[in-house]
């Protein structure tokens, strides 16, 4: 695990941008794995910008995302899709129909996933954008007695119900279950970039870094990836 720290949020977007846009220049046709929350969206905004003003093309890209909410659909301004739409697809030449997140509103939601893991094995990521959650998860797999090894249904807790009611009404909005990627997809990516900000994040991002592997800290197990780069902000990585 290699970790880079820079002295604000903005500066941490820029530098995850570059190598992205590394990414993507490299190989045209490259399939990301991308992840929602507060903490891509500099990154993702920065995206923007080079497709505007630096010809950045995303026309022949693959993206697969981390998860969404049970019973959201595309419309929900909560939904994964939603926020992605907003954050990234609307702002830059993708092929609508190469971006794919779990159907919130699927019937057989346990069918959804097992489709989704089959999809992840289909189109292996070459590169994860990943955050990280107060306790430690990746995706919405949450800590547990044992790791969510596979694409899942997931029952949130309430701590992270808590963490994500900003993106809704009240907290009785936020659903109580999730689709997510298991650690066996998120491993498969070659390389992984994790962004971490915030003082909110030290206990997190420290664990993550220093503590033992361990599914009680759903991150710790990036240790065990051979290609993972954190890009944190000086707050973040105060007890590093
Ligand atoms: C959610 C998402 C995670 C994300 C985490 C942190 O639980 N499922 O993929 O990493 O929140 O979000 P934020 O960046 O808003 O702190």
């Amino acid at each position: 695990m290699k970790i880079q720290i820079y002295d604000n949020y903005e500066h941490m977007s820029l530098a995850a941008a570059k190598l992205l846009e590394a990414q993507i220049r490299l190989k045209p046709n490259a399939v990301l794995g991308l992840a929602t929350g507060s903490t891509p969206i500099g990154l993702y905004q920065e995206l923007g910008r080079l497709y505007r003003e630096e010809n950045l093309d995303f026309s022949e890209l693959t993206t697969i995302n981390l998860d969404e909410y049970v019973g959201l659909g595309p419309d929900h301004p909560g939904s994964y899709r939603y926020f992605m739409d907003q954050q990234l697809f609307s702002q830059v030449n993708i092929d609508y129909d190469s971006t794919y997140v779990p159907n919130g509103l699927a019937d057989d939601p346990e069918e959804e996933m097992a489709d989704y893991e089959a999809l992840c094995d289909y189109l292996p990521r070459d590169l994860q954008v990943l955050g990280i959650g107060h306790d430690g998860h990746i995706a919405f797999c949450e800590p547990d007695d044992s790791f969510a090894t596979y694409c899942h249904v997931a029952e949130l807790l309430d701590s992270t119900i808590a963490a994500n009611k900003r993106f809704f009404r009240s907290k009785e909005e936020v659903p109580a279950r999730a689709l997510s990627m298991g650690i066996k997809q998120i491993l498969n990516a070659k390389k992984i970039l994790m962004l971490v900000n915030g003082e909110a994040k030290t206990a997190a991002l420290k664990a993550m870094v220093t503590g033992p592997v361990t599914p009680k800290v759903p991150a710790s197990i990036l240790q065990l990836h051979p290609d993972v780069l954190v890009l944190c902000d000086e707050a973040a990585a105060k007890e590093l």
